[in-house]
């Protein structure tokens, strides 16, 4: 008797507690530090969207290149070993997208004001739906401001490039914008780049200053030109079939969750790159140079021949609707 009591107990449990069962896993990997802009609001996703779905949903959070590197976290999203990633959108034109490469274009993006508005508008979503045929979705842009680069000389006009190997990301617009200065880009794995300016395989790279920081790229540069030449925006994808594949009210609150980290994401961006100048600048490794807005200029014209050669792989209605959008932008500032 005792022994029936117990069996029906169990069975009891077993179908009045399907929700054990249906835990859905979702794996997060990126190739940053927890502590840079995208490292910080993929936690925040993590902790809205366990909480939303009220434990129906486990965010997995795999940082660093912990679990994949650039271009192979591409395919396992492809595949389905992997459920969530937020690459720079630098990195799209190996899957056969070019169009995103517009914001590689050399000085493109004036003010992060004009690349919200873009990534929130019909260029935005345009760009993402590109991404469909590949098997993803893109649920959200992130924003990680401009880029500087370093190096172990002084780069503060054009000519001082000349015969550097640069890191570069797997852009076609990212390699010529090299070239055209007379360097030598290397296309490279973000995790690959600190040791390959250690070892002086490379002699300089591109990035954000809280990549530059968190990555401790500042110790193995002595260094660094702030240029804003360049800008980098995440895309934030999944696999398509997994996602719609999913229960339709999980959907709905995991997008919910996208929403509000891609919104927090905004607000930390602008003041995590200036803590990381701020403390590149402690660390006392890496001599700082602030381009004038005349060496500015100099540089964005040695660089324009870039943005010509690139309107027939990108497009040039393109080009110039996100220079509209440029243009529009600081007419309204002017006001
Ligand atoms: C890089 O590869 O340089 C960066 O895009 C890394 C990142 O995701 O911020």
């Amino acid at each position: 008797m005792r022994i029936r009591c117990l069996l029906l107990f169990v069975f009891a449990a077993i179908v009045t507690t399907p929700a054990l069962a249906q835990v859905i896993t979702l794996k997060f990997s990126h190739v940053v530090a927890t502590d840079t802009p995208k490292g910080r609001a993929a936690e925040k996703f993590k902790q809205l969207a366990e909480a939303a779905t009220k434990g129906r949903v486990k965010v997995e959070l795999y940082p660093n290149s912990q679990l994949y590197r650039d271009g192979d976290e591409l395919e396992a999203l492809q595949r389905g070993a992997v459920h969530l990633l937020a690459p720079s959108v630098s990195k799209f034109g190996p899957l056969g997208i070019k169009e995103f490469e517009v914001f590689d274009l050399p000085y493109i993006i004036p003010d992060v004001q004009t690349a919200e508005r873009i990534v929130d508008g019909e260029i935005g979503r345009r760009l993402l739906s590109r991404l469909e045929s590949k098997g993803l979705k893109g649920l959200a842009y992130w924003d990680n401001g401009f880029k500087q680069v370093s190096a172990n000389k002084p780069l503060r006009k054009p000519a001082d490039f000349r015969g550097l190997k640069f890191r570069v990301q797997s852009s076609k617009v990212l390699s010529a914008t090299f070239r055209q200065l007379g360097a030598m880009p290397q296309v490279m794995a973000f995790s690959e780049v600190y040791t390959a300016l250690q070892q002086g395989v490379v002699d300089g790279a591109e990035n954000p200053l809280s990549n530059l920081y968190t990555q401790k790229m500042y110790e193995v540069q002595k260094h660094l030109t702030i240029s804003d030449h360049g800008y980098l925006v995440y895309a934030v994808i999944v696999n398509k079939k997994f996602w719609d594949g999913l229960p339709a009210d999980i959907r709905a609150a995991l997008e919910q969750a996208m929403q509000e980290a891609s919104r927090y994401e905004r607000t930390i961006a602008a003041q995590d790159n200036a803590d990381a100048l701020a403390a590149v600048k402690k660390a006392g490794t890496t001599e700082i140079y602030a381009l004038s807005a005349a060496e500015k200029a100099q540089w964005r014209e040695a660089l324009a021949p870039v943005r010509k050669s690139f309107e027939s792989s990108i497009g040039r209605e393109l080009i110039q609707s996100v220079e509209a959008v440029a243009a529009q932008v600081a007419a309204e500032k002017k006001k």
